[in-house]
Parts: structure tokens; sequence; C-alpha cells
């Protein structure tokens, strides 16, 4: 199948390890006509990702890593590397990707690679935000848009979007609610970024979004 997000402006490499929900989003908005970005490669770190499928479905290529590969956590940053200038890509988006990004990616897209994050940064951090969240009774939670560095969870943010959690709900409300943001958020982050909008101040400590 032909690559149903081809021709687009900003080419994007999209990093999954699970469901790849956000990754759809992007898909969904990009086809749509409402979000100027062209996914030029999927990179999974896992090879039972279900996100694998929606690649494969949209016609986009895909690179599949193995817990092995990681065994060299080194070697599988720089095959990632290479593979998305391979593919062209201008930056890289994290949606779910369970591994942390070291050098040899971050210094191939220096303020290039962004992620995403279901919790108002810089509160619960890590990877079950969510459930962190919900276990410390907060009233109020959201998602974050930054780009990643070094630093985990720590780089410049782009945008936030808060969510109020309502009395009663289950984890699964929570995370639903939080799912629906995130589908909204990225792919309107993305646009920004792919309309030229997101600018990093020279000391690389803060992102400026215009319009966010
Ligand atoms: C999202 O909640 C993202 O914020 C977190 O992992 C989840 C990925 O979901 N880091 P999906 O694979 O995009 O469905």
């Amino acid at each position: 199948m032909e690559n149903i997000t081809a021709g687009k402006s900003l080419k994007v490499a999209v990093l999954i390890s699970g469901s790849g929900s956000n990754l759809q989003a992007i898909i969904d908005e990009s086809a749509a006509g409402r979000l100027d970005v062209e996914i030029v490669l999927v990179v999974s770190s896992r090879p039972d990702a279900y996100g694998i499928k929606r690649a494969q479905a949209a016609g986009i290529p895909t690179l599949v890593m193995c817990k092995e590969d990681y065994a060299n956590a080194q070697a599988a940053n720089e095959r990632i590397a290479k593979a998305c200038k391979e593919a062209a890509a201008e930056y890289l988006v994290m949606a779910g990707y369970m591994r942390m990004v070291l050098p040899p990616v971050l210094d191939a897209y220096p303020n290039k690679v962004i992620n995403l994050h279901p919790a108002l940064l810089p509160s619960f951090k890590g990877a079950h935000a969510i459930q962190d969240a919900f276990d410390a009774g907060v009233k109020v939670t959201g998602v974050t848009v930054h780009l990643a560095n070094e630093d985990y969870d720590k780089g410049p943010i782009i945008a936030q979007r808060a969510l109020a959690v309502e009395e009663g709900w289950s984890i699964d409300d929570l995370e639903e609610a939080i799912h629906a943001i995130e589908h909204k958020l990225y792919p309107e982050v993305l646009a920004l970024v792919a309309a030229g909008r997101v600018k990093v101040t020279p000391d690389g400590k803060t992102a400026i979004a215009q319009g966010a």
C-alpha cells in the first residue's frame, strides 16, 4: 500500500513500543489533510507492538527492533539514527516509546526529538505516570509534549493540557480521558512544529510554541 501520509511537508519518524493509538491519531489527522506531516518511518522497540500493524496498514515503512537489539543500547541507537536519516526524517516523534533515546539519536536530531508524557511534567515522571497520578489522588493532571534530551522527562516543554479528575473515576476512566487529550494535543503540536512555530531558546532550556 502507498504511504497515506506521503507528500506532506515535514518528514518525521515515529517511535513506538505498544498500541500505537497516538501514531494512529497522527496518521488520521495527516490523511484528513489537517496535519502537514509525512511519516517516513515507524520504529518499534518491540516486535509484538500493535502499532506496527497500524503503520503497515497506512503503507509506512517500519524498523522493528527487539529486546536483544537493546542489549547493546548504544548500537541500537546508532541503528535507529541511521535508519531515520536514511528515511530523510527531519524530526523524531516518540509516541509510547518505552526505551531511552541516547546520544547517537539525540546528537543526530538536536532539539528535534519530541516526546509525549501522560502527566503534567515535572510531576509524575517515569513509565507509570497515569497510575502514579491516580494513586496520589491528584485533582488535576494532564498531558505534556516536550523535547527529549539526556535528562529523562526533563527536556523543554512545548505544550501542556490539563484535565480535572472527576470524583469517582476509576484508573480506566482516567486513562481514557488522558488518551483522548493526547490524541488531540499531539497532532496539534506537530502542526505547530511543521509550521516552524516551535523554537528553542539559545540556552536550550525553553521551548516557545507560538499558538499552543
Ligand atoms: C501514551 O499514554 C503515552 O503518553 C505513553 O504511552 C502511551 C502510548 O500509547 N508514554 P499508544 O501506544 O500511543 O497507544
